[in-house]
């Protein structure tokens, strides 16, 4: 059977030094928006990153979960495209989530939640110190819905290599009634 992820690991292990990828969403008003995210995990069941709530991608998400991956690999003559849909993680696992992170990261949620946008650099530390000073009895932080985490389920990976020969290479896999196919094109 062909397996992408397979494919994906060997690559990643031999290519990925930087921990990212790039996304694209598109909302309602059909405008694509990409940058660069931390990939935290993955695995067979898909690929993990975190943002933060107030972001065009988490809107876009809300409107519609289709999203695009890419790892760049190009200078080592490796891409990675992967498409699919995103899948936003429940309050719950929020929960435990954000019982797991530091507590100073715990503080700064609560610190720049209401606020799209900062404009004085100052600002930061102002915030983060009032609510230090809130929670300086807390053992416990309050949590505060403020973070998203998003598992990419991919339904189309496509691995672009240039040969040592020359030539380029596209392996397609499109996922198709829970079947893996692959379609390989060279090109010159
Ligand atoms: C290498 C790199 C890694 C990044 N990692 C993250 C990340 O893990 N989460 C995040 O929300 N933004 C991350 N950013 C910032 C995003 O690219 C982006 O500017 C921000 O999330 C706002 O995106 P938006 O278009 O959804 O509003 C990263 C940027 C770079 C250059």
């Amino acid at each position: 059977m062909h397996d992408p992820f397979i494919k994906f690991k060997e690559l990643f292990k031999q290519y990925n030094q930087f921990g990212k990828m790039a996304i694209t969403t598109v909302g309602k008003n059909n405008k694509p928006t990409l940058r660069n995210i931390a990939l935290k995990h993955y695995d067979e069941n898909g690929f993990i990153f975190a943002t933060k709530r107030n972001t065009i991608k988490v809107k876009n998400l809300s409107e519609n979960p289709n999203i695009a991956a890419l790892f760049d690999w190009f200078n080592k003559k490796h891409q990675v495209r992967i498409e699919g849909v995103a899948i936003e993680a429940s309050e719950d696992e929020m929960r435990k989530n954000f019982a797991s992170r530091p507590r100073e990261k715990q503080i700064k949620a609560w610190a720049f939640n209401q606020f799209d946008k900062i404009e004085d650099i100052k600002e930061l530390d102002e915030k983060i110190l009032f609510f230090t000073n809130k929670f300086k009895d807390h053992d416990v932080i309050p949590y505060i819905n403020y973070w998203a985490i998003y598992t990419i389920i991919p339904n189309y990976f496509e691995f672009w290599g240039r040969l040592d020969s020359g030539e380029c290479k596209r392996e397609h896999y499109s996922l198709k009634n829970n079947i893996w196919s692959l379609d390989i094109y060279y090109e010159k």
